[in-house]
């Protein structure tokens, strides 16, 4: 072919391939279990920010665990973000985690990342009673989650057992109480307790005088409150405090896979998670999670994160495959 000719073609041929599809950019496959809602907020401001596309394919927890051990080096995500950090341990425990270095982590306090610097927590939950507030006064509310197996809560008490966020808590009641405590814990809230599927349901039954309290996370009350109170406004939260095991804050984690082909990328958007950007944009998102960066805020009415006194649980320690095993052990799973 003529030179003359030739040029022209060579120099037209990115400018095509840009316009045709798009998929030569970057971009990066984060499997996601935390709410898709609030990473289908955030995602956006990432890729105007960096160029960089975000596929999200979504799970839950557990599952989305067991299929990054299931598919190994071959797994097409670069990025692994849960509700809960039992799920992390669990990938991390078979080596599929890429370290993050200590400067990318930097801005989360050290109790919610792992030593092994193998992921980090972006954003925290915190552990509450809600309580139906025609059927109980606050003064007769227990000092601890422990209570809630006694025998003066019977039929009185609500949970969603099957969640990541519900085994998170025993999670952290077991590493604060150790197994024998836990076991005989279950059993006493499982002669007490109703069962529902999901915290919004404990939430409604709580609200409707169903339950007289339940065992949610935090932010499931001030969302419907923000939105409507319709399943809300007949109760209120109740916070442990005290370093009670009901006082327990569970992150949600967030890891790069040491099989990724985009890590670059992958660690970009984990940085921007914990940048002051990424996590005001959590902050103002629908979400009402508390940011983990504490130099962002929730604002008024969440209980400000400072004054949760929560126990001191390292994320590290947190066993979830006991944890299994004492539910099942005690009917709920
Ligand atoms: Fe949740």
């Amino acid at each position: 072919m003529n030179r003359r000719l030739l040029l022209p073609l060579v120099l037209a041929l990115p400018m095509v391939l840009t316009a045709c599809g798009g998929d030569d950019g970057p971009s990066i496959v984060v499997y996601n279990a935390q709410h898709e809602q609030l990473i289908e907020e955030l995602a956006p401001a990432f890729t105007d920010e960096t160029g960089i596309e975000v596929e999200l394919r979504n799970g839950k927890d557990l599952e989305l665990a067991a299929q990054l051990i299931a598919e190994g080096d071959a797994s097409p995500a670069d990025v692994f973000l849960t509700e809960n950090s039992p799920a992390m341990s669990a990938v991390e425990a078979e080596g599929l985690f890429a370290t993050l270095s200590a400067e990318l982590t930097a801005p989360i306090p050290d109790q919610f990342k792992p030593d092994s610097g193998l992921w980090t927590g972006f954003v925290a939950r915190s552990t509450v009673l809600v309580y139906n507030t025609d059927l109980v006064q606050e003064a007769e509310l227990p000092d601890s989650l422990l209570d809630l197996a006694d025998p003066e809560w019977a039929g009185r008490i609500s949970f969603s057992p099957t969640g990541a966020d519900f085994q998170a808590i025993v999670a952290g009641v077991l590493e604060l109480e150790g197994e024998d405590a836990t076991r005989a814990w279950l059993a006493g809230i499982k002669a007490n307790g109703t069962v529902y599927d999901g915290n919004n349901v404990v939430l409604e039954s709580v609200n409707s005088g169903e339950s007289e309290v339940g065992i949610i996370y935090h932010y499931y009350w001030y969302r419907d409150q923000e939105e409507s109170g319709e399943v809300s406004d007949n109760s209120a939260l109740y916070f442990f405090g005290n370093q009670d095991p009901g006082a327990f804050v569970s992150v949600s984690g967030a890891g790069v896979l040491a099989s990724s082909d985009h890590s670059d990328d992958a660690r970009a958007f984990v940085e921007f998670l914990l940048s002051e950007a990424g996590q005001q944009g959590l902050a103002d998102s629908y979400a009402l999670e508390y940011p983990l960066n504490p130099s962002v805020q929730l604002d008024p009415p969440v209980k400000p994160f400072a004054e949760l006194q929560p126990p001191d649980v390292d994320v590290s320690d947190l066993d979830s495959e006991t944890v299994i095993e004492l539910m099942t052990e005690a009917g709920f799973l």
